[in-house]
């Protein structure tokens, strides 16, 4: 008698969700698409896009049409968005609406179980996982080991003619391994290196997996990286010690993960941490030979920290504490995350049919969210190209400067990123002077933007 009453009552139900449904969808496809141009054919605007500055690509059709245009780059219609409030709707507000997307053969040389490709439980298992590893707990421990590889790697590199980004990218993968293996770094070091530098040259290039191939050289480094990380995953488990760094919180966990999932999570924070770090310092090292008056104001700075150390009579090492009283040095970062702005967008992929301010953003078109636009935007940042770090004297407004992204997908290596940064300037500007050689004024693009040439300086240390 019940069953007779409840299955037309829910039949019902599922024919009104249904139509409902249906009825969104088709008034959704009513809706406009946003302004802008898709250019040829599959190509699209690919070429005006890689043609030119990129940038002037973006600030040109954001002048044309608002901060929400359509385009067509690498094969996928896009809407790209750049004001504070669509980047808040796609990254935080409606982030389920919005799933990461990269293309297929970079997911198959960081791992498909990474940690950016990843959503749902995985991925809040993973993130909270990387968290510990990060937070100011965890790497305060790990200062006086950062110290030691920014002296060793500055001493290196005085009085020779140097390459600022090939050389940063070394103290920044140094002390991103310290980051995932602790003090045992240092014993793998070469053999990790070795494998991740064949591997990057994989990253760019052409899929195809033939021997002789960039792509094949590359997928084999990734497996012989993946067997080295798996020893000394046994070898910690032999041992039963607890470790405090990326692999004992990944190992550490009541869910496991498998071998296979760590290995793609540690070969992905490298990945994450070293050139975005390498070229925020090279940016930061062109800043402050540009402008003397920073330069001086920062190494004053520094040079307080030192004296105020000896007349207390402490230890020379850098602590935590003294991290937090360099608000110049600190500024000088915060205007050059704005201005190089180097990640200048980021990819999402909607997951269905989205409004966003009348327009339809439809299901499986890519969306960029473009950093670099807001960066630059005049009503957020007046005088937007002049690097000023003053300006950070006044916090910005929520959602204007995002360098370390926003909501479910920011960041989480961002404090460990601004302490490496302050404790290498803080031994850069108190023992060492540099020169620019070559012309330095140009930018050289891809992925991230650059000084030209790497930024070629001579470093020489002070009597
Ligand atoms: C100045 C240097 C850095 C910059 C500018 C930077 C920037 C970013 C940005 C913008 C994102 C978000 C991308 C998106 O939403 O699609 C991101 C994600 C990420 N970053 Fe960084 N990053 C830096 C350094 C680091 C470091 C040092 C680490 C690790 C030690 C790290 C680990 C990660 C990871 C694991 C993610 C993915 C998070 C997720 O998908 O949940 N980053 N980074």
């Amino acid at each position: 008698m019940e069953l007779h009453f409840l299955l037309p009552l829910f039949a019902s139900l599922l024919f009104v969700f249904v139509f409902l449904k249906k009825f969104i969808q088709s008034n959704n496809r009513r809706l406009p698409l946003p302004p802008g141009t898709m250019g040829w054919p599959y190509v699209g605007e690919t070429f005006h896009l890689y043609s030119q500055n990129p940038n002037v690509f973006f600030a040109s059709k954001q002048k044309r049409y608002g901060s929400v245009f359509k385009t067509h780059i690498l094969g996928c219609p896009c809407v790209m968005i750049s004001s504070p409030e669509a980047a808040k709707f796609v990254l935080v507000t409606k982030a389920h609406l919005f799933k990461p997307t990269f293309p297929a053969s970079k997911e198959r040389m960081l791992g498909k179980q990474a940690i950016f490709f990843s959503q749902g439980q995985y991925h809040t298992q993973l993130r909270r996982l990387v968290l510990r590893a990060f937070m100011p707990e965890s790497i305060k421990s790990i200062i006086s080991n950062i110290e030691s590889i920014a002296q060793h790697s500055l001493h290196s590199l005085q009085g020779r003619l140097i390459t600022t980004f090939q050389e940063m990218k070394t103290y920044t993968f140094n002390v991103a391994l310290l980051s995932i293996l602790g003090e045992e770094e240092v014993l793998y070091r070469g053999d990790l290196k070795r494998c991740y530098y064949i591997l990057e040259q994989g990253y760019n290039s052409m899929p195809i997996n033939v021997p002789g191939t960039f792509f094949n050289k590359s997928m084999k480094a990734r497996k012989e990286l993946a067997r080295i990380l798996a020893k000394i995953i046994s070898t910690r488990r032999q041992m039963k010690m607890e470790h405090n760094d990326l692999l004992g919180s990944f190992m550490g966990d009541k869910e496991c993960l498998s071998d296979q999932q760590i290995a793609d999570n540690v070969i992905g924070v490298i990945f994450a941490a070293r050139d975005t770090t390498a070229s925020v310092l090279t940016w930061i090292i062109k800043y402050l030979g540009d402008n003397p008056s920073v330069l001086k104001a920062v190494t004053d700075e520094q040079e307080a920290i030192i004296r105020e150390k000896e007349k207390c009579g402490e230890e020379q090492c850098l602590s935590w504490a003294d991290t937090k009283k360099m608000p110049i040095t600190s500024r000088v970062i915060q205007e050059t995350l704005r201005v190089a702005s180097i990640l200048s967008f980021t990819f999402r992929e909607a997951v269905e049919d989205v409004e966003y301010e009348g327009y339809l953003i439809p299901k499986g078109w890519k969306v960029l969210p473009l950093f670099r636009n807001i960066h630059h935007s005049p009503e957020i940042f007046p005088d937007p190209e002049k690097f000023d770090p003053s300006r950070f004297e006044v916090v910005p407004k929520p959602n204007t400067f995002m360098p370390f992204g926003n909501g479910t997908h920011s960041c989480p290596g961002n404090e460990l990123a601004k302490l490496e940064i302050l404790i290498f300037l803080h031994h850069l500007t108190t023992k060492y002077r540099w020169s620019m050689v070559g012309s330095n004024s140009g930018i050289q693009y891809g992925p991230f933007a650059l000084p030209q040439n790497g930024l070629p300086i001579r470093l020489i240390r002070k009597s």
